[in-house]
């Protein structure tokens, strides 16, 4: 998966990872800034979304396709797709740009829209990555822990970095008889719950 990804999705992958770290260094304002995973990050979702089990892969804030071309190498390894919502225009007009270029379109299905309009489509979750704006996150972990498969994956980035904004989610994910959850201190923090 990590030994052969396609030259089209390592350019891509460097052109947002120079643009994610001008963006934090010359002060861009928060909404603007493309606000993505760090590599390691990415490689840790992919190793989770490839040992997922059946399901649908999810992925809730996208901006411009970052953390999904990772989840894309887990898909193209697996045989599967993923479904990736984002609710902003400008961050999707990014996306597509990133999906085009990396040619990806074909495990990577976009929804430009607010993951909460589409909920009700959604079922049988194997694996979800939930990285949106800080107060849809417990809204989101409610809506999503439900439609876990047994043994699917959620993995909710800002674990650490935004531990007291995310408190009420964390607590009730490390204290839920519904998953096993834990936090791990990769990038800025994951939590990953998993289905019992
Ligand atoms: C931190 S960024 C995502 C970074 C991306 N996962 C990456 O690592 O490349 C959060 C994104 O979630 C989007 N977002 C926030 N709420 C959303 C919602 N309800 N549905 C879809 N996207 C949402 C924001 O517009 C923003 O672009």
């Amino acid at each position: 998966m990590f030994s052969e990804i396609p030259t089209s999705v390592l350019d891509r992958m460097s052109e947002l990872e120079l643009r994610d770290a001008k963006d934090r260094a010359d002060g861009t304002p928060r909404l603007e800034r493309l606000r993505q995973v760090p590599p390691e990050t990415g490689r840790f979702i992919a190793l989770w979304a490839a040992a997922a089990p059946k399901g649908s892969i999810i992925e809730v804030g996208t901006s411009a396709g970052y953390s999904t071309l990772w989840l894309a190498l887990a898909c193209r390894a697996t045989g599967r797709t993923l479904t990736t919502f984002e609710i902003l225009p400008e961050k999707a007009r990014l996306a597509r740009e990133t999906f085009e270029k990396a040619e990806v379109l074909d495990v990577v299905q976009f929804v430009e829209s607010d993951y909460f309009l589409h909920d009700v489509e959604i079922d049988q979750v194997g694996f979800c990555f939930l990285d949106a704006e800080k107060e849809v996150y417990e809204a989101c972990y409610e809506a999503i822990v439900p439609k876990l498969v047994p043994g699917g994956i959620l993995i909710a980035d800002n674990a650490i970095s935004h531990v007291e904004d995310l408190s009420k989610m964390i607590d009730r994910a490390l204290a839920d008889s519904r998953v096993d959850a834990m936090i791990v201190p990769i990038g800025t923090g994951e939590l990953v719950c998993r289905k019992r």
